[in-house]
């Protein structure tokens, strides 16, 4: 599906000792921890890949890449705290040093979404990979057709990274949606689940790919919307989420019947995964 990634064996086991060199809080619980990869042993990174995130006596934790692949080697790593590793994350500062295995899994198959119009859906977290997706396509803007981006979070205060929000919101040549399932008193947009964003969808499906990424809960409404626009299986790609431990397809955790996410993925298009029900 995607074009094969080699890592080398060095960066497979070994966290290479990374500095922080930036440390922002985005939301109450998601922090954005910038770092400066060293060039000669962590290779460049891409969309929709991510790196093994550990602390020497606490753990590791596996985080999307962030950032577009053109800001490499400096990458972005958006960090919500929900346990012990990700609690330890958010205490970092500049200066301080994690290890960092990576980058792992396929990535979103960019050779394939290029001179595509494309529909991206992003609920939650998964706004993080797509971040690095959406920059991306903003820096490479004329090799993509028309762009939609829906984008849904459960309430105002969790939408992440408002000002670039804002920023694509304005460009000519971004449709941007965003709905919150629940407003405040400030919130002037659109309210309900992101499903009911495909009100504002037109897709020209001889031409069109979908990327999606969002918690598990979200995939089976969102795909029932992506149906009603025929687009083909083969063009339907999304990010799986599943508890890993060695991210290099040993260990077994990560595995859904016959595919390894860690290896296989953690983008798959909707062809390889409809005949998966424990999947999505
Ligand atoms: C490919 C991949 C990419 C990810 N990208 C990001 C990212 O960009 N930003 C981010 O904040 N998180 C991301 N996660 C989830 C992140 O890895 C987990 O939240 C983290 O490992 C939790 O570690 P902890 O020690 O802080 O929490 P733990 O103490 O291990 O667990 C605390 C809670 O989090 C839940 N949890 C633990 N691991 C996962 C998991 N993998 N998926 C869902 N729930 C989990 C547990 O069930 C528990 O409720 C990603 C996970 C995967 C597999
Ligand atoms: S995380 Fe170990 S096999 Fe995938």
């Amino acid at each position: 599906m995607s074009e094969s990634i080699t890592i080398p064996e060095q960066t497979l086991y070994l966290p290479i000792p990374t500095p922080v060199t930036a440390v922002r809080m985005l939301t109450k619980t998601e922090c954005l921890i910038t770092v400066e990869l060293d060039p000669d042993r962590i290779e460049p990174y891409r969309p929709g890949q991510f790196f093994m995130l550990s602390l020497p006596g606490i753990g590791e934790a596996p985080i999307s890449v962030c950032s577009p692949p053109e800001a490499y080697p400096r990458l972005q790593l958006c960090v919500r705290r929900v346990g012990k590793v990700t609690a330890h994350l958010h205490q970092l500062a500049v200066g301080s040093t994690i290890g960092i295995r990576g980058p792992m899994g396929n990535g979103v198959p960019l050779e394939q979404l290029k001179g595509q119009d494309l529909l991206i859906a992003a609920g939650g977290l998964g706004m993080v990979p797509l971040h690095a997706l959406i920059n991306h396509i903003v820096k490479n803007r004329a090799d993509y057709g028309t762009v939609t981006v829906l984008y849904g979070a459960k309430e105002p205060g969790e939408l992440l990274f408002r000002d670039e929000l804002l920023q694509w919101g304005s460009r000519g040549d971004l449709n941007l949606h965003i709905a919150v399932n629940i407003a405040d008193e400030d919130w002037m947009g659109h309210v309900g689940m992101i499903t009911t964003l495909f009100q504002y969808v037109s897709v020209d499906v001889a031409k069109t790919a979908a990327v999606i990424v969002g918690p598990p809960v979200m995939y089976h409404f969102v795909m029932q919307e992506i149906r009603k626009l025929n687009l083909p299986p083969e063009r339907i790609f999304l990010s799986l989420e599943r508890r890993m431990k060695c991210g290099v397809g040993k260990c077994g955790h990560c595995q859904i019947n016959e595919i390894t996410v860690c290896q296989d993925g953690p983008v798959f298009s909707y062809d390889q995964l409809k005949t998966l029900p424990e999947a999505i």
